[in-house]
């Protein structure tokens, strides 16, 4: 089983996360690790308000998007501002042949409400790509470093990959 996984992280708990799935998913198999990061734009809190409404303008380095070659994609996303993150949104648009592909969503929240909706958002746009298998985790940022519990909810969503 081969694995991409791609991750954004402005305050470092999804990264943190990610890395752990990252070395659960290279456990069955390979995998390789991108962090989804600005041209520019990170550190302007006007450019990343403007980027949450206009995420088309967003402009991110280039990593890995056809998962031709892949049997998972695993996407570490921040919520921030009631949003998944503008740059892995950039990303996810870009995501092609994901046909009959394993996508694991694990979103690393403050607010249940605010994660459901950014989960309905990326479920839709992926949806409109193709017809992937998707399983969405949600983390609240609180649990992160719980490792336990961290352990038991990513590996529920990796053990059920097919
Ligand atoms: C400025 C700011 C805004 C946030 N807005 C939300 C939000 O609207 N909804 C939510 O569920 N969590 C929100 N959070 C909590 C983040 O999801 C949480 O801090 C998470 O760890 C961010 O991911 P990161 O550490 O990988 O950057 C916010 C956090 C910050 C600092």
């Amino acid at each position: 089983m081969k694995s991409l996984v791609v991750y954004y992280s402005h305050y470092g708990n999804t990264a943190f996360v990610t890395h752990k799935a990252w070395t659960e998913l290279s456990k069955k198999g390979e995998a390789d690790i991108f962090e989804v990061e600005y041209i520019n734009g990170k550190k302007n809190i006007i450019k990343r308000f403007f980027y949450r409404f206009f995420p088309f303008f967003v402009k991110i380095k280039s990593i890995p998007s056809d998962l031709s070659a892949y049997d998972v994609l695993f996407l570490g996303i921040p919520v921030l501002a009631a949003h998944p993150s503008s740059a892995l949104l950039k990303y996810i648009k870009s995501v092609q042949s994901i046909d009959n592909k394993n996508i694991i969503c694990c979103y690393v929240y403050g607010l249940e409400l605010s994660a459901k909706h950014c989960a309905a958002k990326i479920t839709k746009i992926l949806e409109k790509s193709g017809h992937p298998r998707i399983a969405n985790v949600f983390i609240p940022w609180i649990n992160v470093h719980n490792a336990d519990l961290l352990d038991k909810m990513l590996l529920d969503a990796i053990n059920k990959l097919s």
